[in-house]
């Protein structure tokens, strides 16, 4: 049973297609790497299937259930999105953390301070990052802390827009191998050979 389907789905906007009748199916542990030039419409698919895009044909499936209005949180519960802009807050990054884990529908998954740290170290972020205003930090910088949330708040499938992109050599490396070598599942949206570089991946190109 596929986690994800997509049929024959169609996205216009203003009566210009982007895309049309793309049909996909994510397994369980699947790396999908989605590429094609700039406005072909890769974040927007993303979206659509997020339900932050009304008005698409065809039909999307997460887990063998037709997504619709009632059941999108479903979906947005189950994915950890990092967008290409990585915008997720304002304030100090480790207050940041905090609020996020003080809200009520995840509080049961409130880390402890050393988890945090261990990630910090693991994607090569100092400890003094977590005293910064979110605002503040690179744009490699804000898509780690993004990631490592995702991370805490247990998500195992990732949607990932441009989130190499800006690294640096070892800091990439790292970023594709954490996704890779796990058994999570991830959409990710790259003009980075590097991620088609391991075993399995598969590709899927919008011209
Ligand atoms: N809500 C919207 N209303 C109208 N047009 C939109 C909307 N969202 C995106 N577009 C247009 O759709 C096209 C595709 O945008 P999208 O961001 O999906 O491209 P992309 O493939 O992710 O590009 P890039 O590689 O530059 O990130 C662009 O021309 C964009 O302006
Ligand atoms: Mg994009």
């Amino acid at each position: 049973m596929p986690l994800l389907e997509l049929n024959n789905v169609s996205l216009s906007f203003k009566d210009q297609s982007l895309f049309e009748n793309i049909n996909l199916s994510i397994n369980k542990g699947d790396k999908l790497v989605i590429s094609g030039p700039s406005g072909t419409g890769k974040t927007s698919l993303l979206k659509l299937i997020l339900g932050f895009i009304p008005g698409f044909e065809g039909q999307i499936s997460f887990q063998n259930e037709t997504i619709t209005h009632h059941n999108i949180w479903k979906v947005r519960r189950s994915i950890g999105y990092i967008s290409q802009d990585s915008d997720i807050g304002e304030g100090k990054v480790g207050q940041l953390i905090e609020d996020i884990f003080s809200l009520k529908v995840n509080i049961k998954l409130k880390p402890d301070p050393g988890k945090i740290k261990e990630l910090f170290h693991f994607f090569r972020l100092e400890e003094s990052t977590l005293a910064k205003d979110f605002e503040e930090l690179s744009g490699g910088e804000k898509k780690r802390v993004a990631i490592i949330i995702s991370i805490l708040l247990k998500r195992d499938f990732f949607f990932l827009d441009e989130i190499t992109s800006g690294l640096d050599d070892e800091v990439l490396k790292t970023v594709i191998g954490y996704f890779m070598e796990s058994d999570h599942t991830a959409i990710i949206i790259s003009h980075d050979k590097e991620w088609m570089k391991k075993q399995g991946v598969k590709e899927f190109k919008l011209n």
